[in-house]
C-alpha cells in the first residue's frame, strides 16, 4: 500500500493539511497509509535542525510527501527553508515544479473579458539549481563596500531533464504548445545554455510548437492574455515569480497547486503558498490549494478517478458559495473542508 508522509510545516500549514488530508483520504479510502512528521519551526528551534540528520533516508521510504508551508517570524536565517522545503527538493533530486493554472469557476479569473475555462496552463518550473543552489558568500560583510554573491547555477544535464520533460508533457496535452522562458538576452552564459538546449530539443519534437520568451515578456503575456499558453517551462527563480502571478489568474495563493516530482521515484504536494503568518491560526486559510495540490498526489499514485472526484468536489465548493474570505465567502478553513468532505462522500 503506497505510503504517504505528512509534514503540515508552519502557519497555515497547519490547517490546510489537515483539511487536505481528510478530503483525499475520503476519495482514496483505505488505499494509502498516512504518516504524520512534525518537522517544523517548533522542531527546528528545539533540535537546530528542521529534520532528524537521517530525514531524507525516512522520507525515502514513501511513495509520497504532502507538505504544507515553511515560514516562521520567530526564525530570521536563511537555514530553515534550506534546512526542510528546500533540502526535500534537493536532496531528493524533485527537479520538476509542476503548477498547473486553471481556474476552478470563471468567477475565480480577475481579467476582464476572459472566462476562467480559457485559461488551462502548465508551469513547469526547474526545481535543484539556479540561485536556489546556494553558492556564493558575502566578503567584507556590513562594510560599505560588501560584496555579496548568489551564484545561478545551471547545468546541462539540469536544463536537458527538466525541457525534456516539458516537452514530453507537452505532448501529451491536446494543443500541443510549449514556451520556455528566460533571461538569455541579458544573461548569455547561464541563460544562453537554456535557449541552446531549447533549439537542441525543438527537432525532437517536431509536433510541438515550441516558441522562446524573454521572461519579463512573458510575465506581460501572462496577464494580458493568459489563454495563448498550454505548457511552459523556465528556470527556479523566474517559475516562483511567475507562478505566483499565475496563482492570481486562479483566484489567488489560496487556489493554486504543486507537486515536485522526480519522475518515477517520488513526489512531494504542495500549495504554492506560504505559512501566511497574516491570518494564520484563524480558521481563515483557503484549503482548496491544499486539497488540490491532494488531488495531483493522488494523480501521481495512480488514483486518477480519485483525484477528478477531489477535484470536482472543490469545484462544486467555489460554484455553490462555500469560499473562504480571500475569494470574496466568510467560510472557515475547517468547514469549507468539511462540507467538500462531504460533498465527494455523497456523489
Ligand atoms: P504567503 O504565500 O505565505 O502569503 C502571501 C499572501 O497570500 C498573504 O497575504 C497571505 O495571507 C495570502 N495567502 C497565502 N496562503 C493563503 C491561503 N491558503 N488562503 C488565503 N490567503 C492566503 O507568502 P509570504 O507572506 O511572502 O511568506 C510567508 C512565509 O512563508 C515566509 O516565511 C516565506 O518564506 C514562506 N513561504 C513558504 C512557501 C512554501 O512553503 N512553499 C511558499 C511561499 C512562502
Ligand atoms: C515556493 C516558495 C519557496 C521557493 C521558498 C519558501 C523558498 O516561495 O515554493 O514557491 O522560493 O521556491
Ligand atoms: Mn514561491
Amino acid at each position: 500500500m503506497p505510503r504517504i508522509a505528512v509534514i503540515a510545516g508552519d502557519g497555515v500549514g497547519r490547517e490546510v493539511i489537515p483539511a487536505a488530508v481528510r478530503v483525499a483520504r475520503a476519495a482514496a479510502g483505505d488505499r494509502l497509509e498516512w504518516v504524520e512528521f512534525d518537522w517544523n519551526a517548533d522542531y527546528y528551534l528545539r533540535h537546530g535542525a528542521a529534520m532528524p540528520p537521517d530525514g531524507l533516508e525516512q522520507l525515502r521510504r514513501f511513495e509520497a510527501i504532502l507538505f504544507g508551508a515553511v515560514g516562521d517570524p520567530r526564525i530570521t536565517t536563511h537555514d530553515y527553508a534550506a534546512g526542510l522545503l528546500l533540502k526535500m527538493r534537493f536532496g531528493l533530486d524533485l527537479y520538476a515544479n509542476l503548477r498547473p493554472v486553471r481556474p476552478l469557476d470563471d468567477r475565480l479569473c480577475p481579467l476582464r473579458g476572459i472566462r476562467g475555462d480559457e485559461i488551462d496552463f502548465v508551469v513547469l518550473r526547474e526545481n535543484t539549481e539556479g540561485p536556489y543552489a546556494g553558492m556564493g558568500g558575502n566578503f567584507k560583510t556590513g562594510r560599505g563596500e560588501e560584496v555579496a554573491v548568489e551564484l545561478d547555477i545551471n547545468t546541462r544535464l539540469g536544463v536537458e531533464r527538466i525541457q525534456r520533460l516539458a516537452f514530453e508533457m507537452a505532448r501529451q496535452r491536446s494543443r500541443r504548445r510549449l514556451a520556455m522562458a528566460d533571461k538569455s538576452n541579458a544573461m548569455p552564459h547561464a541563460h544562453g545554455l537554456w535557449l541552446r538546449v531549447f533549439r537542441e530539443l525543438q527537432p525532437q519534437f517536431p509536433e510541438i510548437e515550441a516558441r522562446h520568451y524573454y521572461a519579463d515578456a512573458l510575465a506581460y503575456q501572462l496577464v494580458r492574455d493568459p489563454r495563448q499558453f498550454d505548457m511552459i517551462v523556465t528556470t527556479n527563480l523566474f517559475g516562483d515569480l511567475l507562478t505566483d502571478l499565475a496563482a492570481a489568474l486562479q483566484g489567488g495563493l489560496g487556489m493554486a497547486a504543486s507537486g515536485n516530482l522526480h519522475p518515477g521515484r517520488m513526489g512531494l504536494f504542495e500549495p504554492v503558498h506560504g505559512s501566511a503568518p497574516d491570518i494564520a491560526g484563524r480558521n481563515l486559510a483557503n484549503p482548496i490549494g491544499a486539497i488540490l495540490s491532494a488531488a495531483l498526489m493522488l494523480d501521481f499514485l495512480g488514483l486518477d478517478a480519485a483525484a477528478r472526484r477531489v477535484e470536482a468536489s472543490a469545484a462544486a465548493a467555489v460554484r455553490e458559495g462555500v469560499a473562504t474570505p480571500d475569494i470574496g465567502g466568510n467560510w472557515g478553513t475547517a468547514e469549507c473542508a468539511a462540507w467538500i468532505e462531504k460533498r465527494l462522500r455523497s456523489a
